[in-house]
């Protein structure tokens, strides 16, 4: 059960905590470094400290827990793009990556941009999705927002203020009129905000000119000055630390742009193709400095077969999977002291979940009762290992911690590469009005 009965919170409190505990994480390290029992039952967490005796217990004696992370931006693919990804590899390579809510973006074929397309996307996840998940409604010059929303989006785009990969860009004016509707509903924007300049487009470097940093630092800018509603806007995958310093909303930052650089790859190789690109070393390292003002990290998990990123590197796609490896590459840092545990939880988990109005999780009273237990020892990323369907990572032999166990809801979902089929739930948005 993910979604909170919507009740004051000291009467929700006093439901959740009488509930039966049906599962005990036993010395769990907490951020703060006290160490205390966890109990859960219904979904939620009932109580913290010492606790009772209960017919499900897991020591977490020398792991790191941390809650569920919220991966507030992938593409989950299915339908006639079933070769790159469908909702079952996608939802196990969540899981398996410590992820246990995804939120699929609308650029899907045909894209989610009516009620029936919303509730299509809805049911096909329901019918095979192993994690949480949500699905935004896309944005274009005939969104009908108030019927979106009542439909269940939980958020409206990510909207392309440029053109991507089975995106279609929006114009200024269309994207003013946007942001007034949604401003109206109290919903959130997700905006993809990048310029194009025409330049050929044909290896990692020209890709960097074709759509620089600087360009998307004044797409951002216009977007500020588009946003006249003062709508809440959310910057998706922003790529360099101007840009994030222009930014007037909040900021997503993507594991690849903080890991890789033109010099990860072969320059004419599209494996590195990403829309916004990877940028040189030297902006990779600068982004990392802005660690204190990126509020969210999300993997931008965009799936494409090798076959396909193999093309000539003008009609290969742009994008890159990661779900799966953001929590682990994200990890390996908290063990190496470079990032805190509280940061980490805080962009990965807390702040995607307040962001998008649903329940947190975590280590309170009233919490989602979702966990990732990662073991204290850094391991290699092997592409194939990893669950998604496109078989291949950009990360292959980074540094990364993997969680042996996964709980989600209470429920133990992922136990050393086996997967159980727990209680995954579709979170509607605020606006969400049952008609079927
Ligand atoms: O590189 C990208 N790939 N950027 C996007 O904005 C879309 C994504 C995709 O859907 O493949
Ligand atoms: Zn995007």
């Amino acid at each position: 059960m993910v979604q909170a009965p919507c009740l004051y919170p000291a009467i929700r409190n006093y439901v959740i905590m009488t509930a039966r505990t049906t599962l005990v994480l036993k010395n769990v390290t907490m951020p703060d470094g006290r160490v205390t029992d966890i109990s859960s039952g219904s979904g939620y967490v009932t109580h913290v400290g010492s606790s009772q005796p209960c017919d499900h217990t897991i020591d977490c004696t020398g792991l790191l827990v941390l809650p569920g992370a919220v991966d507030m931006h992938v593409h989950m693919r299915g339908g006639v793009q079933f070769e790159k990804e469908d909702w079952q590899t996608g939802s196990r390579s969540a899981l398996a990556g410590g992820v246990t809510v995804v939120v699929d973006q609308p650029n899907t074929i045909p894209p989610v941009t009516s009620p029936g397309g919303l509730f299509d996307r809805v049911e096909d996840a329901k019918k095979h999705s192993l994690c949480n998940f949500a699905i935004n409604s896309g944005v274009d010059a005939l969104t009908s927002f108030e019927p979106m929303w009542q439909a269940g989006a939980l958020a409206f785009g990510e909207i392309f203020f440029a053109p991507s990969s089975y995106g279609e860009a929006i114009s200024e004016a269309v994207l003013r009129q946007a942001f007034e509707r949604i401003a109206s509903l109290g919903a959130l924007a997700t905006i993809h905000a990048e310029k194009i300049i025409p330049v050929p487009d044909q290896d990692l470097v020209s890709h960097d000119q074709v759509r620089s940093s600087e360009g998307e630092a004044e797409a951002v800018r216009d977007v500020n000055q588009c946003n006249k509603s003062r709508c809440r806007v959310h910057f998706c995958h922003l790529s360099s630390s101007a840009s994030i310093e222009a930014a007037s909303g909040s900021v997503e930052v993507t594991p690849h742009h903080l890991f890789l650089s033109q010099d990860s790859f072969d320059p004419s190789s599209a494996l590195g193709k990403v829309n916004p690109p990877l940028r040189t070393e030297e902006k990779r390292r600068e982004l990392w400095k802005r660690w204190n003002r990126i509020d969210v990290i999300a993997s931008d998990h965009a799936p494409h077969t090798l076959d396909e990123k193999r093309a000539a590197f003008v009609d290969a796609p742009a994008g890159m999977p990661g779900v799966e490896t953001m929590m682990p590459l994200l990890a390996a840092k908290v063990l190496k002291r470079e990032i805190s545990v509280a940061s980490l939880i805080e962009k990965t988990s807390s702040t995607p979940a307040n962001l998008l109005r649903i329940q947190k999780a975590g280590f309170d009273i009233g919490n989602r009762a979702d966990f990732a237990l990662y073991p204290k020892e850094p391991a290699k990323i092997t592409g194939d290992t990893l669950h998604s369907k496109c078989g291949w990572t950009p990360f292959e032999g980074h540094r990364a911690v993997f969680p042996g166990r996964v709980i989600m809801g209470g429920e133990q979902v992922y136990f050393e590469g086996e997967f159980t089929k727990g209680s995954p739930e579709w979170l509607p948005g605020g606006g969400y009005r049952k008609t079927r």
